[in-house]
């Protein structure tokens, strides 16, 4: 297709600003446009960051002589050919990428199409130096080398060659997770970073830019809704990390940072992780392009959707639905870490072997101090059911009245009861608020509980809320609150410390968040105070009831707070520990 300039009426609607701020952003237009122009493989080859020079081969449709031309004039473009600049399908759009990149840079464009010559262009802040014939295969080479170098004032706001770099690792990494159909290789100062096949599927992709073990450790995500369309791969909650940079969010096959599907994927996690959790996924969204403009950034980095509930609401839906279907799954092995420790545990001297170890410390160090029996194994006095029927097995004992011990065919499990029993509680009055609301126990006495002022008005003015999820409040003067009923489901609990929590609750969340999250965040808030603490004895009954309530539970594998409620020492790895594998 033939590259032309824009009518003066589409180039004024165009998002105006900066299209380059740093190696990156210029990569990334790079990229776009190979990717536009059919590349089945694409190569970047970066220096010092990108700083000191980029470099993008594709072997995609290329351009001719005068194609090239007018490739490097404003405002032309071979990508709107009717003007409808409402429903590009196209990355780039706007005709700019290629001359604000020429104006501040030295910029080097050979291209060949296949059965014509190669031709080469050089243009050096902006002005042609150099063209002619080149030699090269079929595709299209780009160079841009010394960016910012003539333009002092950009050339201050660089960062360092680390992080420069690490923001093309990123763009290359987002582009090439959108089109798992291309080949991408990426390398820096010689050194491969990123090498990934052409005609790979989207799941092997994603997990091979962002972490093999993903694939393990996440869900499918398929969902339809009203005409969009929802899919890509979720990590499990227990699978999150101390930072939001895993998160890849793409809509129409474009990569974006968009806020409200940021803001919709923490919602969707939000009572299955800490606050300082963020999950790992790739989420990709595909909506008829009249629902979405692309053209409202001067970087193509943010979207607009004409329907932000709609959006929202499939985003939530369909990450809750792929997240239950997970069920009682989780992050199941220990972590290696811990399993280390456990390896290598110094046993106390009646228990180590009577031979020096090849380490002689654990003998000669070795606190000489028998261990004050911890664990307690009750007696399973009925036959114990066999291991096999359960996914989490037979209860065989309780250890430091905190962790349950079962058996199952394949292996160990140690289950945290507390943290288990506070997911099993969450699911309850979620499942009963969905039901109609959570039943409620009146208390003989009612309690008085004092507060400061605005925490009573904050908790007054959520009082029918409040009394749906089975807390009955009412405003006592003007420092103190009345409780007079509390969720049946959540047993004898303390009054008056659950509402200074669900007051604190209220105070920190009030503001932002939904409806909807906030009664699940305060769900989260009740069942902490009505689950099974730690430290209280079950009998081999009661942890049945509670391994099976777990299997049927959506999210059992984890508590409230994203950490796991149970792992599983397969039989492999009990082998392991003993050497005998
Ligand atoms: N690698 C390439 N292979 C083939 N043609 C290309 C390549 N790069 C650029 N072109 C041609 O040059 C034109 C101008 O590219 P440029 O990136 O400046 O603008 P654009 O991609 O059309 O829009 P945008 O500014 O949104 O990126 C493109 O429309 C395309 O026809
Ligand atoms: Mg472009």
């Amino acid at each position: 297709m033939s590259i032309r300039r824009l009518p003066e009426h589409l180039v004024n609607r165009i998002a105006a600003g900066e299209v380059v701020e740093r190696p990156a952003s210029a990569l990334k237009e790079l990229v776009e446009n190979a990717i536009d122009a059919g590349a089945r493989n694409i190569v970047v080859r970066l220096s010092d960051g990108g700083i000191g020079g980029i470099e993008v081969i594709d072997d995609g449709c290329g351009m001719g002589r005068d194609d090239m031309a007018l490739a490097l004039e404003r405002h032309a473009t071979s990508k709107l050919p009717d003007d409808a600049i409402e429903r590009v399908a196209t990355l780039g759009f706007r005709g700019e990428a290629l001359p604000s990149i020429a104006s501040v840079a030295t910029l080097t464009i050979e291209s060949r199409v296949r059965g014509a010559e190669g031709w080469r262009r050089v243009i050096d802040n902006g002005k042609l130096v150099e063209e002619g014939p080149a030699a090269l295969p079929p595709g299209t080479r780009v160079k841009v080398e010394g960016l910012f170098a003539r333009v002092p004032a950009r050339a201050k706001f660089l960062r360092s060659e680390r992080s420069e770099y690490a923001a093309c690792v990123d763009i290359v990494r987002r582009l090439a997770m959108a089109r798992p159909e291309i080949g991408f290789t990426l390398e820096h100062d010689g050194r491969r970073a990123i090498a990934v096949q052409p005609d790979e599927t989207r799941p092997e992709r994603v997990a091979a830019l962002i972490d093999r073990e993903l694939v393990r450790n996440s869900v499918a995500v398929d969902h339809v809704r009203e005409g969009l369309l929802l899919g890509g791969v979720a990590g499990l909650p227990t699978f999150s990390r101390g930072v939001a940079d895993h998160q890849y969010l793409f809509v129409n096959g474009r990569p974006v940072k968009d806020r409200l599907l940021i803001g919709s994927v923490r919602a969707a996690y939000q009572d299955l992780l800490a606050r300082d959790r963020h999950p790992v996924l790739a989420l990709f969204l595909e909506v008829p392009a009249e629902e979405v403009d692309v053209n409202v950034h001067p970087a193509k980095t943010e979207v607009r959707f004409r329907e932000a509930g709609l959006v929202r609401g499939m985003i939530v839906g369909g990450l809750r639905a792929a997240l239950d279907s997970a069920g009682h799954r989780s992050a199941q092995r220990p972590s290696a870490a811990a399993l280390g420790r456990w390896q290598t545990e110094p046993l106390a001297p009646q228990w180590a072997p009577a031979t020096p170890s090849s380490q002689g410390s654990v003998w000669d160090n070795a606190p000489a101090y028998a261990p004050q029996p911890m664990a307690r194994a009750e007696q399973a006095f009925a036959p114990a059911p066999a291991a096999v029927e359960y996914p989490l097995g037979v209860a065989r004992g309780q250890v430091a009245a905190t962790y349950i011990v079962a058996e199952a065919s394949d292996g160990l499990i140690l289950v945290d009861q507390q943290a288990a029993h506070e997911r099993l509680v969450l699911e309850r009055m979620r499942r009963a608020m969905a039901d109609g609301g959570v039943a409620r126990q009146a208390l003989l006495l009612p309690e008085v509980v004092e507060l400061d002022e605005p925490a009573c008005d904050r908790l007054e003015a959520r009082a029918s809320e409040l009394a749906e999820m089975g807390l009955e409040l009412e405003r006592f003067g003007a420092k103190a609150m009345l409780v007079r009923a509390t969720p049946a489901l959540l047993g004898a609990s303390d009054a008056k410390q659950l509402a200074i929590d669900l007051a604190d609750e209220l105070a920190a969340y009030d503001e932002a968040l939904g409806l909807k999250e906030k009664l699940d965040s305060i769900a989260g808030t009740m069942a902490c105070h009505g689950s099974v603490r730690a430290g209280r004895i079950l009998s081999v009954a009661e942890m049945n009831a509670l391994l099976r309530e777990m299997e049927i539970t959506p999210h059992s594998g984890q508590c409230n707070h994203g950490r796991p409620t149970w792992v599983k020492l397969s039989h492999g790895d009990i082998e392991k520990l003993f050497g005998r594998k």
